[in-house]
């Protein structure tokens, strides 16, 4: 149920019955402070403006209106025309006895699914995955659960760099390897860094071998068998070492969801084409130029996007291009969320406004630049090892578990050491993610150590805790979460909050699914958090001597464990029964 969106709608007809004109916005949101009530409408000022009457006496017409039976308990009208409205315990009550007996806990999938097609990971071939690729994988997978649990029909699609000129060297150079090497060749692979400086450095500095990469460019663009079968090799040793990435941090991509740009060589030479035809691109020095007005140089003059090099050659922006469409067109995408970093802003731009010029994908299709910062180090600086190269990501996540198994090893248990491996692993991964996942991902972010691994404030480890005491009270009690039943009593100030607070789980998810943003989840669950700590202070559950409501805190206990488990779900963060 979405609080919010009940009472948006209630205050709306109230605000319209009260003489504001059709399609007035209430405006409801949460409250900032709780003497102000749970929520508040604020859209009186901005109706009584345009109706040009009094605000506090349009607020007291639409309160009069209103109809909050069994939903409020008091609504009241303050300062210039604010609406502020108390929750009603009964609603409260009854509302949390419905979802804890709902194994989505009361979240209900949306009546209009869509086909939403999420462009992330997208790590080029013969590279090593570097924290950008991070940051997009694990914000993406984030979307593509969260869209999923709402009922849409999601498209993983990880757009790698597979495709380009760069293949003629790194054919020629994985050849020359397999000779020297024979079955060692996958061995000296795994730096695939290492291999990619190499061939380059080869590339240029012998000829032969120049020569030879070149013709094979020239071979795998013209689909030569042998070409091909080197080139699915390359790709299909950098998927593996991803492969294994992505396993580890519980990311949902596998094989199945590569779309590289591969995909996309069939159709850029009938794009270019047609966009000559159609007159938006124009012979320039010989490449094939769209100018766009929208977009404009440093002299002020329209901007110029290549789309085919004088050699003939295609670019990024021409394969982005043809998949934008492909997306629209086969996979009949009614949404596109690309989860790229922000320097690429520009690039989409252009590419969208060509796609839209062109008619390839028509306005009511949304295509959405989910873009994020960089991830810095915690001296301000882009994120480098101490030497200044790229981190691997590898390297990263075995520093997360060697981090988090020494700090496990400080802690008093009785854990076998398996179990602590596994806890250790678990709580590695998810400091790594909800680090990234927490931040509101449009900013550059501070990388640090200490603060994702602590057991204190807004992080993995706080929230994987707080979710182990929960279920530790129904492991006391006896029961399982299941089995708890009875009415729910809203009575003391911390029942309340926390029944209020679980009650929002479906507003928070929903600003994840529309505006892509999971550190709204993050921060939603910290609350869930907060709010069960001082319910479990104040209100002792076990140690209550009245049955009913011992039976009633078990089900607010029940529907907190719920709530944070499908929302760390959501999130790709693994809960643990104990830690
Ligand atoms: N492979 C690209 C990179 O590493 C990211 C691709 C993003 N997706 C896209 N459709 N351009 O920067």
């Amino acid at each position: 149920m979405n609080i919010q969106a009940l009472l948006a709608d209630k205050v709306t007809q109230a605000l319209v019955a009260a003489g504001a004109p059709a399609g007035s916005d209430a405006h409801v949101r949460r409250s900032a402070k709780r003497q102000f009530g749970d929520y508040q409408a604020n859209g009186v000022m901005g109706a009584a403006k345009q109706l040009k009457t009094n605000p506090r006496e349009l607020a007291a017409k639409v309160v009069e209106a209103l109809d909050l039976d069994g939903i409020a308990s008091k609504v009241e009208v303050a300062g210039p025309g604010f609406i502020n409205i108390h929750l009603a315990p009964e609603f409260l009550a009854e509302h949390v006895a419905l979802a804890v007996k709902d194994e989505r806990a009361g979240i209900a999938k949306i009546s209009q699914p869509q086909k939403v097609v999420i462009d992330y990971s997208a790590p080029n071939v013969a590279k090593e995955m570097h924290v950008g690729h991070l940051r997009s994988t694990i914000i993406g997978d984030a979307l593509v659960r969260t869209l999923e649990f709402m009922g849409d029909d999601v498209v993983r699609a990880n757009h790698i760099g597979d495709w380009g000129t760069q293949f003629g060297m790194l054919i020629a150079n994985l050849e020359r390897v397999e000779k020297e090497g024979g079955s060692q060749a996958s061995m000296e692979l795994s730096d695939l860094e290492g291999f990619y400086r190499e061939s380059k450095k080869l590339y240029d500095e012998d000829e032969a071998f120049a020569e030879r990469a070149r013709s094979y460019v020239v071979k795998l663009q013209g689909g030569d068998d042998y070409c091909l079968a080197m080139w699915r090799k390359l790709v299909d040793i950098t998927m593996a070492s991803n492969q294994a990435v992505y396993d580890r941090l519980n990311v949902s991509l596998t094989n199945e969801h590569i779309m590289g740009e591969s995909l996309y060589n069939e159709y850029l030479a009938p794009i270019v084409a047609d966009l000559k035809e159609k007159g938006l691109a124009v012979e320039d020095d010989g490449a094939q130029v769209v100018f766009l007005d929208e977009f404009k140089n440093k002299d002020g003059e329209p901007m110029g996007v290549i789309i085919q090099k004088r050699d003939g050659g295609f670019l990024y922006t021409t394969t982005d291009i043809a998949c934008a469409k492909y997306r629209y067109e086969v996979l009949g995408a009614d949404r596109v969320l690309y989860f790229i970093d922000s320097r690429q802003a520009q690039h989409l731009q252009q590419v969208w406004t060509i796609c839209a010029k062109a008619q390839y994908v028509p306005e009511t299709v949304s295509l959405e630049h989910h873009a994020f910062g960089m991830m810095l180090g915690k001296d301000g600086k882009p994120f480098k090892t101490r030497t200044g190269g790229t981190v691997r990501l590898v390297d990263l996540l075995d520093e997360a578990l060697e981090r988090a198994t020494n700090l496990l090893a400080e802690r008093d248990n009785d854990f076998s050491d398996e179990q602590r491996a596994e806890i250790a692993e678990a709580v590695a991964m998810g400091a790594v993610k909800y680090a990234d996942l927490s931040k509101n991902r449009t900013t550059d972010y501070i990388f640090d150590w200490d603060n994702m691994l602590s057991f204190e404030g807004n992080t993995a480890p706080y929230l994987q805790y707080a979710y182990t005491r929960v279920r530790s009270v129904f492991a006391k009690a006896g029961v399982a979460p299941a089995a708890v039943c009875g009415d729910v009593i809203v009575e003391a100030e911390q029942e309340k909050i926390l029944a209020t607070t679980l009650l929002q789980f479906e507003e928070a998810i929903q600003a994840v699914a529309k505006e892509g943003t999971p550190h709204v989840l993050c921060a939603y669950l910290y609350d869930v958090a907060g709010a069960f700590s001082s319910f479990y202070e104040a209100c002792p559950i076990l140690k209550s001597e009245d049955d009913a409501l011992k039976a009633s805190r078990l089900q607010l206990a029940a529907l907190t464990a719920k709530t944070m488990k499908i929302g760390l779900d959501l999130l790709g963060i693994k809960v643990l029964e104990r830690m």
